[in-house]
């Protein structure tokens, strides 16, 4: 069952956009919930699903700027979710679960990265609990509608998961916050997430994925001072991208989570890192791509998943 971290050759690459991944690709019918697919890569996400035929339902922290973003897009559904508050994520689900409908794909792309220290909920770490405890309740509290529509769900974590493993002895991060590395543990986070999901699931019918977009200028750079990004290499005093190969436009940053959503390639296949639309090599040393042995080490897959249960008070498999 376990997919090995080994390309497939899959004929696209770093520089395909989401309508190239989709091409010959009938959605009609089908439900996606794309997490933050008012901003971004999930806009573009979003637009590239619809265009494809998908109904789309998009879960919005800012439901009335979600609706100017997406205006204009046919087959789109916004509704009311914040991510960092549990009681929000169950409501969303519970008005979702009542529709009776089932869900064919969940790309979870709303992020937040390497924001000042800030807590949520009962003291969580906000990184951590945006990016993946919100994300993980979403799953398992959908999952009904989820097993329904028997797809797939594709976790947007980032090649930035190789900046931390899991602080098992302080995941909350109560001592010595660095914003980076709460960054890189919130999305080894999303890859482990990923991993226990499909163990979880595809007896079930339904494939995860984790994936890394490329570096992709958003809104995600909010908390970043320009000075920062100038000393990152990133952008120039002016604000423009050192590099322009370097980074990837919205369109190519969006295809990489539409591939894994709908890939016919990755059909039977489960439980794996993607990057640059294909399966992703293990990193090795100090290398600029690939992923990390800990961030699909089955253990502690579990083990985040029994952790993010308990934290969560939701578990679909349990018992
Ligand atoms: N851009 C890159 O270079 C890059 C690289 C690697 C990985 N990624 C990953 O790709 C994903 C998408 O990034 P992006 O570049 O598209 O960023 P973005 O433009 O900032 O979009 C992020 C989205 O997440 C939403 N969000 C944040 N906190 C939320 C919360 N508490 N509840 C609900 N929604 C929330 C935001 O909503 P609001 O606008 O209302 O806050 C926004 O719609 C992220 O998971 C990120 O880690 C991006």
């Amino acid at each position: 069952m376990t997919t090995p971290q080994k390309p497939i050759a899959s004929g696209f690459g770093a520089h395909s956009t989401a309508d190239e991944v989709l091409s010959g690709i009938d959605l009609t019918g089908k439900l996606a919930l794309v997490t933050g697919g008012y901003s971004g890569i999930g806009l573009e996400t979003t637009r590239a699903l619809a265009k494809a035929g998908a109904h789309v339902v998009v879960p919005a922290r800012r439901p009335e700027t979600a609706a100017e973003a997406l205006a204009g897009i046919d087959g789109v559904e916004v509704d009311r979710l914040d991510l960092g508050d549990l009681d929000s994520v169950r409501d969303f689900a519970d008005r979702f679960l009542a529709t009776g409908r089932g869900i064919d794909i969940v790309i979870n792309s709303a992020g937040i990265m390497a924001c000042p220290e800030t807590r949520v909920g009962p003291g969580w770490e906000a990184q951590f609990a945006t990016n993946h405890l919100g994300h993980y309740a979403l799953v398992n509290r959908l999952w009904p509608a989820i097993e329904r529509g028997g797809g797939r769900v594709v976790a947007v974590s980032s090649g930035g998961h190789r900046l931390s493993s899991i602080r098992w002895g302080d995941v909350q991060f109560e001592q010595d916050y660095d914003k980076w590395q709460a960054y890189g543990q919130a999305k080894t986070a999303n890859v482990l997430f990923a991993r226990h999901l499909d163990t979880l699931a595809a007896g079930r019918g339904v494939r995860a994925f984790a994936l890394h977009p490329g570096g992709i200028l958003t809104p995600l750079q909010r908390h970043l001072p320009k000075s920062e990004m100038v000393a990152l290499g990133w952008i120039d005093e002016d604000g423009k991208p050192v590099d322009p190969t370097g980074f990837k436009s919205p369109e190519e940053g969006a295809a990489t989570q539409v591939w894994a959503a709908t890939s016919p390639a990755l059909d039977g296949l489960g439980g794996v890192y993607l990057e640059d639309c294909d399966i992703a090599v293990p990193a090795e040393g100090d290398t600029r791509g690939g992923v990390r042995d800990y961030a699909v080490d089955p253990e502690q897959a579990a083990r985040l998943w029994a952790l993010s249960a308990e934290l969560t008070g939701v578990d679909a498999f349990a018992g």
